[in-house]
């Protein structure tokens, strides 16, 4: 097998199993892992630590002026292959799946100097290849020439469940109406914002993994990945 290194992007509806996939075919192939969504959900954090979110408006003015001032940073475990996400230097990687963060991460990444300024810093993560990021546009902006592009779905339901039982193994309480509907506010503000919607890439898989295993989808995004890397 050659060594080539490829950039595989992982997209797809929230609470499809983009990040366990993702983070399972970097373990395998020994690459880096990328989760897009935690970024945009510690500058959530950053902009409820800091009062910029009232009752129901985001005050997009003062995060645009704070931007400069949230610094992201990925703090990597090589024997893991996983990565904790660091907010000005804290790991906030537990705080950033509440509930509040939730809420609101959506909106704040239809904000477009933040989407830039995330987009900037993944293509930085990725220009040495050998990387397996997840998002929802991964494969159609921040890198269109992926040569492994994988786009996720599942039931509302299934995917409600496996959203509350991540939330509980981190403590976090869950209520399945709430989270669903949570889930299905974020896939709409998600495809309908103007800079770069949630949507298929035209040269991606569909991965619809409704009744598939973990195993089930790793086999088969493996045998994907390795076909490509060999040829
Ligand atoms: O993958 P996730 O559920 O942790 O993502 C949280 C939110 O971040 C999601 O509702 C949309 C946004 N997001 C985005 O706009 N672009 C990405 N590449 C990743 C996430």
């Amino acid at each position: 097998m050659s060594s080539r290194k490829i950039t595989i992007a992982v997209d797809g509806y929230s609470a499809c199993g983009k990040s366990t996939l993702a983070r399972a075919l970097a373990t395998q192939l020994n690459y880096n892992y990328v989760d897009t969504g935690a970024m945009y959900r510690a500058i959530t954090l950053y902009a409820i630590r800091n009062g910029l979110i009232n009752g129901k408006d985001l005050d997009v003015e003062s995060l645009n002026e704070q931007l400069d001032d949230i610094d992201i940073q990925f703090e990597f475990n090589e024997a893991s292959k996983s990565s904790m996400i660091l907010l000005n230097d804290e790991n906030v990687e537990s705080q950033i799946r509440q509930m509040d963060v939730n809420d609101w991460v959506s909106q704040v990444s239809a904000v477009p100097e933040v989407r830039r300024k995330m987009v900037t810093l993944q293509q930085k993560m990725g220009k040495e290849k050998g990387i397996a990021m997840d998002g929802r546009d991964i494969g159609t902006t921040v890198f269109p020439d992926a040569e492994l592009k994988l786009f996720m779905t599942a039931e509302i339901g299934v995917r409600t469940n496996r959203r509350i039982a991540e939330m509980k193994a981190k403590n976090i309480p869950g209520d399945f109406e709430q989270v669903k509907t949570n889930l299905l506010q974020r896939d709409k503000e998600d495809m309908s914002r103007k800079e770069s919607p949630l949507r298929k890439a035209d040269n991606a898989i569909i991965l619809d993994n409704t009744n598939l295993t973990r195993d089930e989808q790793l086999n088969f995004a493996l045998s994907k990945a390795l076909e490509l890397i060999s040829k």
